[in-house]
Formats: structure tokens, C-alpha cells, sequence
């Protein structure tokens, strides 16, 4: 960035000046304000120098990005580290100029509109910016567009097909597997994804016999709870996502509930 553009924003924050000896710089200020000359008078005379600096500070602070950018070459204006990417996301491949450090997240949301995918903690912790890469769930914060090339990405948008909601879509709708609906995306992303988990016979955290795992698994409560963990939901609606899964995973729609571990679980959980 010019430098002298950052020296006349400190300089001119720093100058007292009555209202009879504005710089031009302020005069450009009471100006953007819409101030004639008899209404900057009584303007200035009831805000202090300091007021003024916080007025000046945000004027410049627009001024410098506006310079800034009208500074820069043309293709410049727009992206700094530009790199070429296609995205093939449902089914559609995009082809994208982007910036090499931009977040899948990022790119499905603020460049192809895809905003169903949603940004919760924009840090990997939350789980609801989940999509399917490949068949397997990731997240699109952690997971860099330009890594993307030739991958098949589903978002929750591409889920339902020729007009009809997926089925885990229409089981989460039965068993009000949502509140706000904020982590929802994420959530059914997962548990599609985490349905191909079972069939395939992946092994979790908490499977017990690893030995002799199978593909077609039929996932107990604990199961799911467990593989699901990275799905946070601030409205607590666990109990009716475990519900719709299973649904959609076995057929047992029972409704989950709540227990507290016995004595004896907790020392074996310690233990483990
Ligand atoms: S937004 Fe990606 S994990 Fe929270
Ligand atoms: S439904 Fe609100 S955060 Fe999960």
C-alpha cells in the first residue's frame, strides 16, 4: 500500500484545527458529510478535536481501501494470488478463478452461491460447514479450494434428486431433527456420508470388535452418537438426529433417550 496515504490518515488525526483552519483533508470530510459552511461551524464546535479523528479515521480508512485498490493492476483489482480451479460440485463443474488460500467454504458460498453449506466456526470444531468429497465427509473450512480440482463434491443442495428431498432429508423433517436449522446442512452431509461409512464397514472410535468388522454394519445408538460427534448442535437436538438416522440406516425410528452412565461404564470409560 502507498505509504503517504497512511501518513496523511495519522498526520491529519493528530492536527488540532479550529473551524476557521479546517485542512483540506477535513474540509473533503464535513463535505462527504453533507455540511455547508455555517452548519460545519456549529458542527465543529460541538464535537471535540477527538470526535472528529474517529470521523477522520473511518473516512481514511475507506479512502485507503479505495486508493488502495484502484492502485493495483486490473486483474489485481479482484484476486492477489489468482489461481485457476474447476470445481465439479452436484454434478455441475464451475470452472472458478480464485485466490490459492481460499477455503472450499468460502468459494461454494461467496462465489457459486451454494450458501446451504453453512460457516459456523470457520475453525473445523463445529461441523457445519460438513459437505461429501468423494464419498467421504470433510470440511469445506479446512479443506482448500484449489485442492478440489477433479473431485466430486456434493453440498446439501445437490441431495435431492428430480425435485425429491434425500430420505435422510425427509427423516430429519419427520423427527424434527432440527431447532434453528443453523448445523442441519452439516448434519445431513455427515449422515449420508456416514451411512456408505457403515455399509462399507469402517471401524470408530468406540467399535468394539476390530477384528472381525464387516462390511454392512448395523451402527448401535452409541455408534452413531460417537460418528456424529463432530456435528455440534447449539439447539441440542441429538436425540432426533440419532432418531432420523437410524431411520434411514436400519429402520428402528424409536425414539433415543437419554441415560446416565452406571458407576461401572464410567470406570470402563476411564479405562479405556
Ligand atoms: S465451520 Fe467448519 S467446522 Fe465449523
Ligand atoms: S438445529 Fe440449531 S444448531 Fe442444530
Amino acid at each position: 500500500m502507498p505509504k503517504s496515504i497512511f501518513m496523511k490518515k495519522s498526520d491529519k488525526s493528530q492536527q488540532v484545527n479550529t473551524p476557521d483552519e479546517l485542512t483540506p483533508d477535513e474540509n473533503i470530510i464535513l463535505d462527504a458529510m453533507g455540511l455547508t459552511a455555517s452548519s460545519r461551524r456549529k458542527f465543529l464546535r460541538q464535537v471535540s478535536t477527538g470526535s472528529l479523528g474517529i470521523y477522520a479515521s473511518s473516512f481514511f480508512s475507506s479512502e485507503v481501501f479505495a486508493q488502495t485498490v484502484q492502485d493495483l493492476p486490473e486483474q489485481a483489482q479482484i484476486l492477489l494470488n489468482e489461481i485457476k480451479v474447476n470445481l465439479r460440485v452436484n454434478n455441475m463443474v464451475k470452472p472458478l478463478a480464485i485466490d490459492s488460500r481460499m477455503s472450499l467454504l468460502d468459494a461454494l458460498r461467496e462465489r457459486l452461491a451454494l450458501t446451504g453449506t453453512k460457516k459456523g466456526c470457520d475453525h473445523g470444531q463445529c461441523g457445519a460447514c460438513t459437505v461429501i468429497i468423494d464419498g467421504k465427509r470433510k470440511l469445506s473450512c479446512l479443506t482448500l479450494a484449489a485442492t478440489c480440482e477433479g473431485k466430486e463434491i456434493t453440498t446439501v443442495e445437490g441431495l435431492a434428486k428430480n425435485g425429491e428431498m434425500h430420505d435422510m432429508q425427509k427423516a430429519f423433517v419427520k423427527h424434527d431433527g432440527f431447532q434453528c436449522g443453523y448445523c442441519t446442512p452439516g448434519q445431513i452431509c455427515s449422515s449420508v456420508a456416514l451411512l456408505e461409512e457403515a455399509k462399507n464397514g469402517e471401524a470408530s472410535y468406540v467399535t468394539e470388535d476390530l477384528k472381525n468388522i464387516k462390511s454392512g454394519l448395523k451402527l448401535s445408538e452409541e455408534e452413531i452418537r460417537e460418528r456424529m460427534s463432530g456435528n455440534i448442535c447449539r439447539c441440542g437436538a441429538y436425540n432426533n438426529i440419532v432418531q432420523a438416522f437410524k431411520e434411514v440406516h436400519s429402520g428402528d425410528d424409536v425414539m433415543p433417550t437419554w441415560e446416565f452412565a452406571t458407576a461401572e461404564q464410567m470406570k470402563k470409560a476411564k479405562n479405556a
